[in-house]
């Protein structure tokens, strides 16, 4: 059985005094729900605090970056390190999501070193794939999402495969409040364990957690959590209210 997991990604949202209590908010409306894996991803310099809230309080939330570099330390200009994001006890960390893609340059390349470097560090990556309105409306969502994900999982081992989190995120669904249904969210999610099962065997996909990403809320998270393949979501303006958030982790 996989656990569902629900991330919420603040992007770049809340200072650190609002995130503390966004996440006290947060822990009070799901304290007890079990069923699912619940992550709050801050931005870094939230970090410490959250960091320092979810250990005094015990809560059981998992605390997720939003990107990283893969070195350790070096000459990278306004970057951080896996080894800055341990000491905060980070548990998982997004990479490669459309909008470092879109503004930032992250290639599958480049998110296939960063996946590689977070699992040697010991944490859980949730790497995001996903595709345009116009490759969408041109027939290659397969396609595009297909090659995003084997790149992004090139040369890893089948451990480092069962450990990953896929977050599939069709851009056209992100911050419109136009999500997918939950059949094409399905679909696709579907289409990324073959992928998976392909290259690491059916025993890994099967264990494999998929999100769907893009516009979830309240309201539609319940249908997408009855289709067979979405195993949780990726969550962003959703997650920056605790109510909100917290009616998406206890949509069941
Ligand atoms: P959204 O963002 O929930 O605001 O659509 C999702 C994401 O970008 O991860």
């Amino acid at each position: 059985m996989r656990k569902p997991v629900i991330a919420g990604n603040w992007k770049m949202n809340m200072l650190p005094e609002e995130a503390v209590t966004l996440v006290r908010g947060i822990w009070q409306e799901i304290e007890g729900h079990d069923k699912v894996e619940a992550v709050v991803c801050p931005p870094f310099v939230d970090i410490p605090a959250v960091s320092e809230l979810i250990r005094n309080a015990g809560m059981a939330v998992g605390l997720g970056a939003q990107n990283m570099h893969w070195e350790e330390s070096g000459a990278y200009t306004g970057e951080v390190s896996p080894l800055m994001l341990k000491k905060f006890e980070v548990t998982h960390v997004i990479i490669g999501h459309s909008e470092r893609r879109q503004f930032f340059g992250e290639t599958d390349q480049g998110v296939n070193r960063k996946v590689k470097a977070a699992l040697a560090h010991g944490f859980i990556p949730i790497m995001c794939c996903g595709e345009t309105l116009k490759q969408r409306e041109a027939g290659e969502t397969e396609s595009v999402v297909v090659n995003q994900v084997k790149c992004g999982l090139f040369e890893l081992d089948t451990e480092g495969a069962r450990s990953v989190i896929i977050a599939y995120e069709p851009i056209w669904a992100i911050g419109t409040g136009k999500a997918a249904t939950a059949d094409d969210a399905d679909e696709v999610c579907g289409i990324i364990r073959e992928v998976v099962s392909r290259d690491f065997g059916d025993e890994i996909a099967q264990a494999v957690r998929i999100q769907y990403g893009g516009s979830v809320t309240p309201d539609n998270i319940s249908e997408l959590m009855s289709r067979e393949n979405v195993d949780g979501a990726l969550v962003g303006g959703a997650s920056l209210k605790p109510d909100v958030f917290a009616g998406i982790v206890r949509y069941s």
